[in-house]
């Protein structure tokens, strides 16, 4: 990700932020069609969870100017994730339904740049998680 792709990220995810619930809510909506089976991994209360997921996704775009302080904490999050009994193939399915809803939610500000930014900061987060797992927690 270069420079470009970092400020075409933290803009958009500011424009969301006035809607994070409501963006939140889309995103586990949006998956849950995509993937009915991924329901039974998670609670019956959703709220708490999509706080927390808004929360670390904001964690993430604000710390893209500090990779060792996010490599870390995405490092735990990985192993937690193994815990939960996520799969590698959930990561695609998750990936694919988070654009969707920030597509949806950004309607003109989704230009192809910062389709293309988003999509190369999911694949990063989503390799040094997986690559994570290869050694102890
Ligand atoms: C960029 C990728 C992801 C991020 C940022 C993320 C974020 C989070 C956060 C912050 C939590 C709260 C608990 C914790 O911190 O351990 C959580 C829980 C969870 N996530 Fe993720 N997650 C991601 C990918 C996935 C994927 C691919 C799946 C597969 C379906 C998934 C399923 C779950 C489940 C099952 C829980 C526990 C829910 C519960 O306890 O009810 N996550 N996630």
């Amino acid at each position: 990700m270069d420079e470009s792709q970092i400020s075409l990220i933290k803009n958009s995810w500011n424009s969301l932020l006035p809607q994070k619930e409501e963006t939140g809510s889309l995103f586990y909506q949006t998956l849950f069609q995509d993937d009915t089976s991924l329901r039974y991994l998670f609670g019956t209360n959703l709220t708490g969870q999509i706080r927390k997921f808004m929360d670390m996704i904001n964690f993430i775009v604000d710390q893209l100017h500090h990779p060792d302080q996010l490599e870390k904490e995405l490092k735990a999050l990985a192993h937690r994730h193994f815990q939960y009994g996520v799969l590698s193939v959930d990561y695609d399915t998750v990936g694919k339904a988070l654009l969707k809803t920030l597509a949806s939610q950004l309607q003109e500000e989704w230009t192809p740049e910062t389709e293309t930014a988003w999509q190369e900061l999911y694949r990063t987060v989503t390799q040094t998680m997986l690559n994570s797992l290869k050694s102890p927690a």
